[in-house]
């Protein structure tokens, strides 16, 4: 199954929530390919325990625009079952040079045909935008998560996104389901954050995930040390919701 996290928001916990739900996954003993396709590379750095590819390192800028094998172009992370392809600044002129190219919508879903019948849980980190890339990785994808940070503005642009996998659905790719809305840096000490919550449950009845992603401290620290809340403080309260998420996701199928 491929999953496609995409928010064409930054800073919503996208980077976040993928590493994390991809490392609860592999914990549980799972095989799981992590697909960094965003050019900041934040997914790469974020489970590298401070290692960078190397220089000869074969990433999703090769995989897209050279057709470099997926299977070339993987590496082992710090958590063990999961593995990474990683992504590089090459990545950002992809999406411009893409658009010339033959069947340019689909070069990351024939990429990833083989990675799926290796990979149980393959998860696709979308950059913030709705570019070529984030198209790549919606027709690639059989199920999207949508991480939407607690926030007065959380609404404005999801309705954008939903056209967005309307389009795909209608033209590229029919199978497309949303497997939920993860609703991120919950602040209880704050009446909007929970007011937030609800407000996109009556929007989007039925998928939003029940499991709620709390505002953690832990969470800002983890990427300093290349590795994933659920590695770095498996028993703080990101962490645990993590944890909870990563079995609604595998429940939802
Ligand atoms: N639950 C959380 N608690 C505290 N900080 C968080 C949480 N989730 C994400 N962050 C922080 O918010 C910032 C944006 O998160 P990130 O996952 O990189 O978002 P995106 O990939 O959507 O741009 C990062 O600095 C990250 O550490
Ligand atoms: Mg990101």
């Amino acid at each position: 199954m491929i999953y496609a996290v995409a928010n064409q928001k930054g800073g919503v916990g996208k980077t976040t929530s993928t590493i994390n739900i991809a490392a609860c996954l592999a914990e549980a003993g799972t095989r799981v390919l992590l697909v960094d396709a965003d050019p900041q590379a934040n997914a790469t750095s974020g489970v590298l325990a401070g290692e960078r590819p190397g220089p000869d390192a074969l990433t999703m800028a090769d995989v897209l625009l050279d057709g470099a094998s997926v299977t070339a172009a993987r590496i082992p992370t710090v958590v063990p079952n999961l593995d990474l392809v990683p992504a590089s600044a090459d990545l950002a002129g992809a999406a411009v040079e893409l658009v010339d190219r033959e069947g340019r919508e689909g070069l990351m879903k024939a990429a990833l045909a083989g990675a799926a019948a290796e990979y149980p849980y393959v998860f696709v980190d979308c950059p913030p935008s709705l570019d070529l890339v984030t198209v790549n990785a919606l027709v690639a994808a059989d199920r999207l998560i949508v991480p939407v940070q607690c926030e007065y503005y959380a609404l404005e642009g999801l309705s954008r996104l939903m056209e967005t996998i309307g389009e795909v659905r209608a033209r590229l790719n029919p199978a497309l389901r949303v497997s939920g809305i993860l609703m991120t840096m919950h602040d209880p000490r704050t009446r909007i954050s929970g007011e937030v919550i609800a407000e996109v449950r009556r929007h989007f009845p039925g998928d939003v995930f029940q499991t709620v992603i709390p505002r953690n401290v832990r969470v800002t620290e983890s990427p300093s040390f290349g590795e994933p809340v659920i590695r770095y403080d498996p028993h703080c309260a990101a962490a645990d919701a993590y944890f909870e998420v990563a079995k609604e996701v595998a429940q939802r199928g």
